[in-house]
């Protein structure tokens, strides 16, 4: 399988990297498999063939996942164990995990061709929050788009209940408000929750489910808990209209089927990393430009390394910790920094400028 052009050393590089010294703490399979898969050679060269902007272990990991949920003998009882607290032995699990890759490296090498596409609801906490505050001065109903909508769960924002702490709820959102939130502010009618994705999941579709459970952590149970929870529910959730291709070229149809008189609410979370270096810096000046001319307000949750945007902040302490930039701009205004969220929606520090 390998060529002359693999780098295999920067394969290894990003498997090392791949986690953080939190993840490490918490994941005791899931780092030992990264550690193992680190210095495998099998798993060097997979990753070193994957095209260059889905180059992410955490592709690999999916896959190995993928195989696991479809019922591999050797695989499945790992990651079922993993999923329940199980494993008494990271290290050998993971070593277990690299044989079966060595053995059928086609298992991860047949899936290559996917993205990771994690759909991650908790980012809803921080929508309900901004989209509550955004919609207050009479905005009584919007429009919602979400560009770079996966499988569609954050146009579902509003059917999350959010918390400070976990209750017996699989749909409960858990999020720290580390400045004064006001989630007693109602959230306005939901008239048109429209999608954008070049490749979008359908829950609907049994293969799509699996990747997008593939996709979570096998020791994040509430995270797969919660999946499982949307999708049993979803079918009696109000109907969403997803348009497939890129925000270039979809943009604007998702912007005619909303009702003329309501908010435009453009979302995006975790997307923009994905686009071209061009179509990063022509998504944002058309969304400042729709924003400065039309009924439409923007909030992005990206990173603030964003570097082709103007709004990139990467000084900071809260850019150092890996924080995600909440940004905001309003109808008629230019983008402003509201202040900073964890990635997964865990916390969210508002700064609403003045
Ligand atoms: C990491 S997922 C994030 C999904 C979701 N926004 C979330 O927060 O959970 C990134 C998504 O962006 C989509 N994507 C990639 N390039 C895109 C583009 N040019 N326009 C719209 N979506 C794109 C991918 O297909 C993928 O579903």
């Amino acid at each position: 399988m390998q060529s002359v052009d693999l780098d295999l050393e920067d394969a290894r590089r990003r498997y090392h990297f791949a986690f953080t010294r939190e993840d490490h703490d918490r994941l005791p399979f899931y780092s030992a498999l990264m550690m193992a898969l680190e210095s495998d050679l099998v798993a060097q060269e997979l990753l070193a063939n994957v095209r260059v902007e889905q180059r992410n272990p955490m592709l690999v990991l999916a896959a190995l996942h993928l195989a696991a949920l479809r019922g591999h003998p050797e695989l499945t009882p790992i990651y079922r164990d993993a999923r329940w607290g199980l494993i008494t032995d990271p290290e050998g699990a993971a070593r277990q995990v690299v044989d079966v890759l060595n053995t059928e490296p086609e298992l991860v090498r047949d899936e290559l061709h996917r993205s990771t596409q994690t759909n991650e609801p908790g980012r809803s906490a921080i929508f309900q929050a901004v989209i509550a505050l955004i919609a207050q001065p009479g905005h009584s109903s919007i429009n919602l788009i979400d560009v770079g909508t996966s499988a569609g769960i954050n146009l579902y924002f509003d059917r999350f209940p959010v918390r400070a702490e976990d209750d017996e709820n699989p749909l409960t959102l858990v999020c720290r408000d580390e400045t004064s939130v006001d989630r007693t502010l109602p959230l306005p009618d939901v008239f048109s929750r429209v999608g954008i994705d070049p490749s979008p999941l359908d829950l609907a579709v049994e293969d799509d489910r699996l990747w997008l459970q593939a996709c979570l952590w096998p020791e994040e149970p509430r995270r797969l808990a919660r999946l499982d929870a949307i999708i049993a529910q979803r079918s009696s959730w109000p109907a969403t209209t997803v348009l497939r291709g890129t925000v270039a070229e979809r943009l604007g149809d998702a912007i005619a089927l909303g009702e003329s008189s309501s908010l435009t609410m453009v979302i995006n979370s975790y997307v923009a990393a994905y686009f071209s270096e061009d179509d990063q810096r022509a998504y944002f000046e058309d969304m400042v430009e729709r924003c400065r001319n039309d009924n439409v307000a923007w909030i992005s949750l990206e990173s603030p390394f964003m570097v082709n945007w103007p709004t990139s902040s990467t000084s900071g302490e809260s850019a150092r910790k890996g924080a995600t930039q909440v940004l905001v701009t309003l109808p008629g205004e230019s983008p402003r920094q509201w202040g900073w969220c964890h990635h997964h929606g865990l916390w969210l520090a508002l700064e609403l400028p003045d």
